[in-house]
C-alpha cells in the first residue's frame, strides 16, 4: 500500500481526495517536483528545494514549509514507503496548488491555504555506467509547441504531454524540441546535452527550458573534474552531427541516445564521454 501525504496528513494513496474545484484541477496552477533517492539517500535535495521555492515565487503562492520541513517530509515518504516498493530507487513527487476555491475565477483567491500533495514512487534503477549494457534511447525531433515559460515547473504539462505522445506514436522513447530558430530547447521531460568537436554542450538556461536539476549535477560534477561544459545554444544541424547525445533528469541520471530521427547519433554506438559523464555524476552526486 502507497503512503502519500495531503494536507498535513500521511494516508493510503487510494484515500487521498482533493475537491474538483481545486485550482490545480481547474487550471494546472501549481508546481511540482520530483526528487529521487537512493536507498533512502536524496540527490540534490537543496537545489530541488531551491527550484521548489522558486516556482512558489513565480506564482505568488507563499512556501507552506520551510526547507527543513519539506526534507523531513520526502524522508518520511521514502521510510513509509520503502518496504511496499521493494526498491532502491524511489522517486518522491510533489505538488503545491494555489488551493481550492468553490467558485470558478481566473484571478488569484486571497487567503486561500495552498495544497500540498506528495507521494513516492518507484523509479527504474540508475543507468548501468556499461557502454554495452546500459539502456539505450531514441528520439524524434519536433517543433516546440509549449509556452514561453517553460522555467517554471508548472504542473500545466499538457504542452510536454503531447509532445512525450509524439514520441511515443513513432514508436521512440522521447521527442528532443527545437524553437523557431532551430536551437534546440529540451526534451518533453528532460534535459539536453551533445558531445559535438571534442566538446560538451547544453543549452543556456531561459525561459525556454527548465532548470534540471540534473543538468545542475551533470556541470558541477564535471566541472569538479576539471571537464568543462559549454552552455550555449545548439542548433539542429549540430544535434544532427553530434557524436553523442545525453537525456538528463531526476529519473533517468544521464541516458545515452543513439538514434535521432532514425539516424545514428556519431557511430550508432554509446560514447566515451557519456561513461565520463555517467562517472563523475556518480562520484559527486551526493555531495553536490
Ligand atoms: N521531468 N525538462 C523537463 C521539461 C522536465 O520535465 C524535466 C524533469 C527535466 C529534468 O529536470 P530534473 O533534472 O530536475 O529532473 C527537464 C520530471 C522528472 C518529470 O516531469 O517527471
Amino acid at each position: 500500500m502507497t503512503i502519500a501525504f495531503l494536507n498535513g496528513e500521511f494516508l493510503p494513496l487510494e484515500q487521498a481526495q482533493i475537491s474538483p474545484m481545486d485550482r490545480g484541477f481547474l487550471f494546472g496552477d501549481g508546481i511540482y517536483e520530483v526528487i529521487p533517492t537512493l536507498n533512502g539517500k536524496a540527490v540534490g535535495l537543496g537545489w530541488h528545494l531551491e527550484r521548489l521555492n522558486d516556482g512558489l515565487t513565480a506564482l505568488g503562492i507563499v512556501n507552506p514549509n520551510t526547507d527543513d520541513s519539506w526534507a523531513e517530509l520526502i524522508n518520511t515518504l521514502v521510510q513509509k514507503n520503502s518496504q511496499g516498493l521493494n526498491s532502491d530507487s524511489i522517486g518522491v513527487y510533489i505538488q503545491v496548488t494555489r488551493g481550492t476555491v468553490m467558485q470558478r475565477a481566473h484571478g488569484f483567491p486571497q487567503d486561500v491555504a495552498p495544497t500540498v500533495f506528495a507521494f513516492a514512487f518507484a523509479t527504474a534503477a540508475p543507468p548501468i555506467p556499461d557502454r554495452e549494457k546500459v539502456k539505450v534511447f531514441s528520439v524524434i525531433t519536433s517543433a516546440d509547441r509549449r509556452w514561453q515559460r517553460c522555467n517554471i515547473k508548472s504542473t500545466s504539462l499538457l504542452g510536454n504531454v503531447l509532445h512525450y505522445q509524439e514520441g511515443n506514436v513513432a514508436g521512440k522513447q522521447e521527442t528532443i524540441l527545437y524553437n523557431d530558430e532551430q536551437e534546440i530547447t529540451e526534451a518533453s521531460a528532460c534535459n539536453i546535452f551533445i558531445v559535438h568537436q571534442g566538446e560538451i554542450l547544453t543549452p543556456p538556461l531561459d525561459n525556454q527550458i527548465l532548470p534540471g536539476i540534473t543538468r545542475r549535477i551533470v556541470i558541477e560534477s564535471l566541472a569538479r573534474e576539471g571537464i568543462k561544459v559549454k552552455e550555449q545554444p545548439i542548433s539542429l544541424e549540430q544535434l544532427r552531427l553530434a557524436d553523442e547525445v545525453w537525456l538528463t533528469s531526476s529519473s533517468k541520471e544521464i541516458a545515452p541516445v543513439t538514434a535521432v530521427d532514425d539516424t545514428p547519433v556519431g557511430n550508432g554506438e554509446v560514447g566515451e564521454m557519456w561513461l565520463k559523464a555517467l562517472t563523475c555524476f556518480n562520484k559527486h552526486k551526493f555531495s553536490l
